[in-house]
């Protein structure tokens, strides 16, 4: 499925760069600005970076659920990475809120 529809980037390519950045550094924070970086590839639109968001969160929570990291670890480094929705938008939250009225 094609992720970033500017740079031609699939939910595959964007799963195994995150994969090998967590292979390289297991609680590092990955940004999607790091993902595309490691794909050579830059942001143009910034569109994709929501799903990008959501798909970072999802690899990396089944990366650690794996691994024989303590779950304290786990939890904490997770509250760290849920957080980038806060910065770079969640595709949960793009609609209006159900109050919102036009003037
Ligand atoms: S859709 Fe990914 S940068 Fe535009």
């Amino acid at each position: 499925m094609l992720v970033c529809h500017c740079n031609l980037i699939t939910e595959k390519e964007i799963e195994e760069a995150i994969i090998d950045l967590l292979e390289a550094d297991p609680w590092q924070l990955i940004v999607p600005a790091k993902v595309y970086h490691s794909l050579q590839k830059r942001g143009r639109c910034c569109g994709c970076f929501p799903n990008v968001v959501e798909t970072i969160i999802r690899v990396t929570e089944h990366y650690h659920l794996r691994s024989d990291a303590s779950e304290v670890d786990i939890v904490s480094h997770m509250d760290r990475v849920r957080e980038l929705r806060v910065q770079y938008g969640s595709r949960n939250h793009e609609r209006r809120n159900a109050g919102h009225r036009a003037a």
